[in-house]
């Protein structure tokens, strides 16, 4: 994998917010988020009143923090109205203060309908958007199960570069059929409407989609291993010829443009979850808290609404705990981990038998200021290298 030489923000992960909005127009047969589709309006007021209500909630345990970043995920946020999202800015500031460079993001489908609410969601407050583009021809997009032409994307992109200084795109790739080449192509094409920063994802088959099922009745096309190492392969070449080289294994930026938001998880800063299904992991006098609210849309209002708060889990991890998800997270990243930093937090070094393995396999090396981090090599079977350390 080409290397971010060195990512822009260095002063501290930071302390991040993260909004999810669990509703899509129609559930992708690859998606296993957590998102879902209704038949009738979602009562919006009634939201914007829930997630006051939790982000009251979290403000009793993380008072005096700045917020350096906002993140609506989903599902699919740009289907909220502006309004909405100017209602839940409104009370994150009544309970912190908002760095004023802060990155508030918003996850969007580059539907045409969803793109004329960007100027709104600019009034609101968003300065970056998030679009799924996933494919830049009509048949893979329609593969992908996706409710947008790539012409409808591309115009989408188009309007968010000319509203938004920060914008960004995802394209799946490793889908079925696909071919080096014509991957080469798509891409190149893709990066010449991107301007810093772009996501590209290897396609999952997650367990329970449609996808799943597909392949398990032999009905997907999936690349072999062979095919999909040459896909990745293309993709770090092209990107990196471009100037947007990875800075975590699916993301890819021009030094400085990385999504603060997304590296505050990576570099396993403090995050507050809000909405059905978000996670947050939290720093106490106690220790580090994980936290996650009730999954269920509906059911999460109705506890929300009866609780004061969505939480169903709330957990201090043992040193243990941190330590694994502390590598799980910092090795995504082209800058890889701070040793000592990992030792301060689970209490023990690194296995140096385990490191001196895997650095004679070409798997991990140290930086020249003592960092660890995953190798061009070792990216493409990143799991296996960190439940490897993780062991
Ligand atoms: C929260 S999702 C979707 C945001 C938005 N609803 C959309 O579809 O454009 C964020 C991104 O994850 C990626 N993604 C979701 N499921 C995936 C899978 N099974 N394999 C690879 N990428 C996936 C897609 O690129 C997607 O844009
Ligand atoms: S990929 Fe996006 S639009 Fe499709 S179901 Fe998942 S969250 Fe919804």
């Amino acid at each position: 994998m080409a290397r971010s030489s060195q990512i822009g923000a260095t002063t501290g992960p930071g302390f991040g917010v993260y909004v999810h909005w669990p509703f899509c127009l129609s559930k992708c047969p690859y998606c296993d988020f957590n998102s879902h589709v209704r038949a009738k309006p979602v009562d919006e007021a009634r939201f914007i009143a829930a997630y006051r209500t939790e982000l009251a909630h979290r403000a009793t345990f993380t008072s005096g923090r700045t917020v350096s970043s906002i993140f609506f995920g989903g599902g699919t946020p740009s289907l909220m109205k502006p309004s909405t999202i100017a209602a839940i800015l409104d009370a994150i500031a009544g309970h912190w203060q908002v760095a004023a460079d802060a990155e508030i993001t918003l996850e969007a489908n580059p539907t045409s309908v969803e793109a004329e609410r960007f100027r709104g969601f600019r009034s609101a407050g968003i300065n970056r958007v998030s679009l799924g583009v996933q494919a830049m021809n009509d048949v893979d997009l329609k593969v992908l199960g996706r409710g947008h032409t790539a012409a409808e994307a591309l115009r989408a992109v188009e309007l968010a570069a000319s509203i938004f200084d920060r914008y960004s795109f995802d394209l799946i790739y490793a889908r079925p059929a696909q071919t080096a080449a014509g991957w080469k192509e798509e891409l190149e094409a893709a990066l010449l409407r991107s301007k810093d920063h772009i996501s590209l994802y290897q396609l999952t088959i997650e367990d329970d989609t449609m996808f799943a099922r597909l392949r398990d009745a032999g009905r997907l096309a999936l690349p072999d291993p062979g095919r999909a190492r040459a896909l990745w392969d293309v993709t770090q070449d092209v990107t990196a010829k471009a100037g947007l080289p990875a800075y975590e294994i699916s993301n890819h930026a021009r030094p400085g443009a990385e999504s603060r938001h997304n590296l505050i998880y990576w570099r396993y800063g403090e995050y507050i979850g809000i909405g059905p299904g978000a996670h947050g992991r939290i720093l106490s006098a106690e220790g580090r808290r994980a936290q996650a609210t009730e999954r269920h849309p509906e059911v999460w209002l109705t506890v929300v609404e009866s609780d004061g708060h969505g939480l169903i889990e709330d957990d201090y991890l043992s040193t243990e705990e941190q330590g694994d998800e502390f590598l799980l997270m910092g090795l995504r990243l082209s800058e890889g981990i701070e040793p000592d930093a990992f030792q301060a937090m689970s209490g023990h070094g690194l296995d140096p038998r385990r490191v001196a393995s895997l650095i004679a396999d070409g798997m991990v090396e140290y930086t020249p200021r003592g960092r660890l981090r995953v190798s061009a090599e070792g990216f493409p079977v990143l799991d296996a290298v960190v439940a490897d350390l993780a062991a």
